[in-house]
C-alpha cells in the first residue's frame, strides 16, 4: 500500500490522475494538494472526496513547512508533482508566476522531500519523487527532424518551457547531489476531461457551441503530438512502479497533427453531433449548425504567438522498451470521449466562463486580431 501526495490535483492532468489512481489502486491513500489558482478547480475532484482514501488539501507547493507537515502527518512515500503554471500564452504575458511556481515551487517540494525522507529523525525513509514535465523543454523540430528522445538537448523557447526545464534540472540535481530517489516524465500535449478552456481543444469545442471565433495562430501549420490524458497517467504509473531511479522517460502517442487539421476535425465531429441530436440546436442557438452553417465557418486566422514552436513530436521507444508502455486510447476514441464529456458537463465549464477567465481570453483574442 502506498501513500501518495499529488500536487496540482485540482488541475486538468492532476484530477484525471487522482481518479485513475484511486480506481487502479483502491488500497492506496491519495492526498491531493492544490493552491486553486485560476486553473485549479475544486469541483474537478469533488467526486474523489466521497472516497475515504482521498483527502484534498488547499495549499501551496511554495509552502515548504506545509509540505513537510503533510509528508510526516500522512506518511507519504510517493510524490507525484504536477502543480505548475501551465499555459504558454500566459507565460508570455506574465512570466513571473511561472518562475515562482515552476522553479521556486518545485525547489520547495524538493527541499521538503529531502528534509523528511533523507534527513529526518528516523533516517532515510523509503520514497519516490516523480516529477511531471513536458516535451516543450526540448524546443522545436523541423518538419523532417526525428522526434525528441530522452537525450535530445534541452532548448526551451517560452518562459513556460524554460521554467519547466529549470525544474527538471533541479530534480536531477537533487538525485545526483543528495541521493533523492527521483524519476521524471516528459509528455506530449494532453487532451481529455477537465482541461481548462484556454487550451486549444476545449476552447474550440466551447467556442463552436457559442458561435464564437476559432482563433488559429499564424498559419495553423504548427504540429503537436496529442495524447489522451489517461494514457499519460498510465505512463506515470509504469515509471513509478518500474522506472529506474534518476532516469527520465518520454511519454507520447505518435499522434502528430497540425493545429488547423485538428480544428477542422473537431468542427466536423461537432457538425455530426448537431446533425445526430436536433435538441442541440435549441440548446445552443448561436452555434453555426443552428443557423444551417458549418462549424469551420468560425475559423479565424490571428496574429501568431511570439516565439511559437513549430513542431513537437515524442519518441517514446525507451519507455516502451523498458516499461512496456503503450497508449490504450486511439485518437478517434479519445477525441470522441472528450467531446462527450464537454457536452455532458456544461456546468463545469460554464462556471469557469462565468468568472474572470472569459474576460482574459476575449482580451487576448482582441489584441491578436487588432495587431
Ligand atoms: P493545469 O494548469 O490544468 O493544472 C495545474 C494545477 O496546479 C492547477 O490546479 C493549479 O491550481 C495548481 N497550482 C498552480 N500553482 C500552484 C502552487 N503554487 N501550489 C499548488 N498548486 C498550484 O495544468 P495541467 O495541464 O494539468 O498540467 C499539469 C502538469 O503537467 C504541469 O506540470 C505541466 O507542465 C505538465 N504537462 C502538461 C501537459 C499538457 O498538455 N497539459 C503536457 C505535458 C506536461
Ligand atoms: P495549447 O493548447 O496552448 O498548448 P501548447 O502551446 O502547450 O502546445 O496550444 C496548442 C497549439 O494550438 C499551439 O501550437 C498554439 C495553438 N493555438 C491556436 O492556434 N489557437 C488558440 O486559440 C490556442 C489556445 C492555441
Amino acid at each position: 500500500m502506498a501513500n501518495l501526495l499529488v500536487t496540482g490535483a485540482a488541475g486538468f492532468i492532476g484530477a484525471n490522475f487522482v481518479y485513475y489512481w484511486l480506481d487502479t489502486y483502491p488500497g492506496d491513500r491519495v492526498i491531493g494538494l492544490d493552491a486553486l489558482t485560476y486553473a485549479g478547480n475544486h469541483e474537478s475532484i469533488r467526486s474523489a472526496e466521497s472516497n475515504p482514501a482521498f483527502r484534498f488539501v488547499h495549499g501551496d507547493i511554495r509552502d515548504q513547512a506545509l509540505i513537510e507537515k503533510l509528508l510526516r502527518e500522512e506518511k507519504i512515500d510517493t510524490i507525484v508533482h504536477f502543480a505548475a503554471e501551465s499555459h504558454v500564452d500566459r507565460s508570455i504575458s506574465g512570466p513571473d508566476a511561472f518562475i515562482d511556481t515552476n522553479i521556486g515551487g518545485t525547489h520547495s517540494m524538493l527541499k521538503a522531500a529531502r528534509a523528511v525522507w533523507l534527513d529526518g529523525p528516523e533516517g532515510r525513509l523509503p520514497h519516490r519523487f516523480h516529477h511531471v514535465s513536458t516535451d516543450e523543454v526540448y524546443g522545436t523540430l523541423g518538419p523532417n527532424d526525428p522526434p525528441f528522445t530522452e537525450s535530445t538537448p534541452y532548448a526551451p523557447n517560452s518562459p513556460y518551457s524554460a521554467s519547466k526545464a529549470a525544474s527538471d534540472h533541479l530534480v536531477r540535481a537533487y538525485h545526483h547531489t543528495y541521493g533523492l530517489e527521483v524519476t521524471t516524465s516528459n509528455c506530449s500535449n494532453n487532451y481529455g476531461p477537465y482541461q481548462f478552456p484556454e487550451k486549444l481543444i476545449p476552447l474550440v469545442l466551447i467556442n463552436i457551441l457559442h458561435g464564437k471565433a476559432l482563433p488559429i495562430y499564424g498559419d495553423g501549420k504548427q504540429i503537436r503530438d496529442w495524447l489522451y490524458v489517461d494514457d499519460h497517467a498510465r505512463g506515470i504509473d509504469l515509471i513509478i512502479k518500474k522506472g529506474r531511479l534518476g532516469e527520465t522517460y518520454n511519454i507520447g502517442g505518435h499522434n502528430e497533427w497540425t493545429n488547423i487539421d485538428i480544428v477542422n476535425l473537431i468542427c466536423k465531429l461537432m457538425d455530426e453531433r448537431f446533425a445526430a441530436d436536433l435538441q442541440m440546436k435549441e440548446k445552443y442557438p448561436d452555434a453555426p449548425a443552428a443557423r444551417g452553417e458549418k462549424a469551420n465557418s468560425l475559423i479565424t486566422y490571428v496574429k501568431d504567438r511570439p516565439g511559437h514552436d513549430q513542431r513537437y513530436a515524442i519518441d517514446a521507444a525507451k519507455t516502451t522498451a523498458e516499461l512496456a508502455y503503450k497508449p490504450v486510447e486511439s485518437f478517434e476514441t479519445g477525441i470522441d470521449k472528450t467531446i462527450s464529456w464537454y457536452l455532458d458537463n456544461e456546468g463545469w465549464w460554464q462556471r469557469i466562463l462565468d468568472g474572470s477567465y472569459q474576460e482574459w481570453i476575449d482580451q487576448q483574442y482582441a489584441d491578436r486580431k487588432a495587431s
